[in-house]
């Protein structure tokens, strides 16, 4: 799959308000800002066009815009995430795609769905059933993949404590290639690929981001470094700390296609 454009958007002041379970602390905005940074410049070197969306205060979890669509290289799907407070996130996005998708669908209610759940593999897409996707956000977005002759599977992640979306726990690297949390890697829907397995202690670096030559890799996990090393993969460490206090990974900081 290969990319040429991304939207992200910078941390809010109200940033540390946002959703977190990780009881990691309180992130601090300025090194988040600096972090940020380094991402859209890790994008940038991989050939993207990165537009930045100045911080949105009223929503504090806004800067993981992955939760408001899922995007493909010719139409768009607005979510609906789960989250009563990150259900306004999606206006100001829709608004965004709409400029630029001819094709512009939109999960409705009772449906819920966010973006974090949805991992594409090729022209597949594993869409995970957690809090925050319902079964019929899931299935709205099936049905809207198979008019565009894309395949999909639905995976429940619910009955897995901490893992938040099913791109907190696995995630397409290319080749036939996943990266994924032992907790996930026996399910019967990735045996046909090869999958790198993290180590449970080291599940946050499940998260990582292929971006066209390169993966995205958090930094502070050198056991995931080395294995998506070996696996034949060129990396780029970021630092994600503190994105990882508000539970969000690489993956969530942007829209991709
Ligand atoms: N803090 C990210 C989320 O809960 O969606």
């Amino acid at each position: 799959m290969h990319f040429t454009h991304a939207i992200t958007r910078l941390p809010a002041d109200t940033f540390s308000q946002g959703i977190s379970t990780a009881n990691l602390g309180k992130p601090a905005l300025q090194k988040a800002v600096e972090q940020h940074e380094d991402y859209v410049r890790a994008l940038q070197l991989s050939g993207l066009t990165c537009m930045v969306l100045p911080p949105a205060p009223t929503f504090p979890d806004s800067v993981f815009v992955e939760d408001t669509a899922i995007v493909t290289n010719n139409f768009a799907v607005i979510a609906r995430p789960g989250a009563q407070s990150r259900l306004g996130e999606i206006d100001e996005m829709t608004t965004i795609l709409r400029y630029h998708f001819s094709k512009v669908h939109q999960i409705q209610e009772p449906g819920t769905l966010d973006g974090g759940d949805v991992c594409q593999v090729e022209g597949h897409f594993f869409i995970g059933i957690s809090a925050r996707t319902n079964q019929n956000g899931a299935n709205q977005l099936a049905e809207y993949l198979k008019m565009h002759a894309y395949s999909s599977e639905i995976v429940p992640i619910c009955e897995f404590s901490g893992i938040l979306h099913l791109k907190s726990a696995v995630n397409y690297l290319g080749e036939e290639t996943l990266l994924v949390d032992p907790r996930l890697a026996d399910h019967s829907a990735f045996q046909k690929y090869r999958r790198l397995v993290v180590s449970l202690e080291d599940a946050y670096s499940a998260n990582c981001l292929r971006v066209n030559e390169v993966v995205l890799v958090p930094s502070g996990f050198p056991k995931t470094l080395e294995l998506v090393q070996k696996a034949g993969f060129q990396t780029t460490e970021l630092d994600a700390s503190e994105y990882q206090k508000m539970d969000g990974g690489l993956s969530c900081l942007s829209l991709r296609w």
